[in-house]
């Protein structure tokens, strides 16, 4: 296996006293919100791999649907020689489909803040690719990268950023990290980034309101998150998930709310939350060709090429640096 000797370290959420600042600042604010990557504890990141199943989600398959009618397109457009750097070590079979259709891929940089994803993700690419070059950055991919040495020099390195993750934020943050990821990728490079498309809100709201109720146990399982790592009191059966689609801001809005008025223990604050009371979780939001064009232009890239799927709900996209 060729596995850099890189340390994966064991436990990758931030430090407890970082975790109460950011949690006790949301729950202090009017309206209450909290960070959506707070989702994303062992148990959070099963909840999606199996919401990733679930049939109204169409998300993951319809970006692999998309995957298999196009890799080797993409591949052409992408070039030799690529370093293929992924935000986030997501759902393996997309990326094996991509380097299933590379040509002499020079590494892949998978960039995961949690262990065992990103150790999974390694164990498994590597029975598929035994010769591939695999070089794991257990990082925060919103902070400044510094991507390790590859082991030859790439033609290019491409940021793979699939699943419509860059949906959570909003348009503001969304450039700023696509400007980040711009310096990183060099003049030369570029961006894939699958981005989710408008559509009605009957399909989109059905993707976040699952039948099985996989996405309501996954929004909860913060709440039993922070009560487990903060010490918190919150009563799971106080509080229900909402997922709404705000079709003005384009995008579903993931709400938090509480089933009556009751007090919350966060570290010394006793938190009051009224009936209905609605803290935001996250946002996701939804693009028209149009949108992601100008979003990109705003963090100095041009959409070069645009994929979809067969039934035309989810796009993935290639930017490269726009000519000044
Ligand atoms: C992993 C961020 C793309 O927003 O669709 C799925 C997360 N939340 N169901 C999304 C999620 C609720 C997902 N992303």
């Amino acid at each position: 296996m060729s596995v850099q000797a890189y340390a994966v370290r064991d436990e990758q959420r931030p430090p407890d006293d970082v975790l109460l600042q950011v949690v006790q600042r949301g729950l202090r604010a009017t309206p209450k919100r909290l960070p959506s990557w707070l989702f994303y504890d062992e148990q959070g990141s099963a909840l999606f791999e199996q919401i990733c199943e679930q049939p109204e989600y169409y998300l993951t398959r319809a970006e692999i649907a998309l995957l298999n009618q196009h890799a080797g397109d993409i591949a052409g457009v992408l070039g030799p020689d690529v370093r293929l750097v992924e935000y986030g070590s997501g759902h393996a079979i997309k990326t094996r489909l991509l380097l299933e259709h590379l040509v002499n891929p020079v590494a892949w940089v998978p960039i995961e803040l949690s262990a065992e994803p990103l150790r999974q993700a390694m164990a498994r690419m590597s029975t598929h690719f035994p010769d591939l070059p695999i070089q794991p950055l257990a990082v925060d991919f919103t902070k400044s990268l510094r991507l390790p040495v590859p082991p030859r020099a790439p033609r290019r390195t491409v940021l793979y950023f699939p699943g419509s993750t860059i949906g959570n934020f909003e348009d503001r943050d969304a450039a700023q990290l696509l400007r980040k990821m711009r310096g990183e990728m060099g003049d030369n490079g570029g961006i894939l980034v699958g981005a989710d498309l408008k559509k009605s809100r009957k399909t989109i709201e059905a993707a976040y309101n699952d039948r099985a109720g996989i996405t309501t146990a996954f929004t909860l399982n913060m709440l039993t998150r922070l009560n487990r790592e903060l010490g918190c009191n919150f009563d799971l059966g106080g509080f229900r998930h909402r997922a709404r689609y705000n079709a003005m801001a384009g995008r579903i809005e993931t709400h938090i709310l509480s089933n009556r008025d009751q007090r919350v223990q966060v570290g010394r604050y006793d938190i009051p939350f009224r009936e209905d009371e609605a803290m935001l979780v996250e946002y996701s939001c939804k693009y028209s060709l149009e949108d992601f064009a100008a979003l990109a232009a705003t963090a100095g890239l041009a959409v070069q090429h645009v994929w979809l799927d067969p039934e035309g709900l989810f796009s993935l996209q290639y930017l490269t640096a726009r000519a000044v």
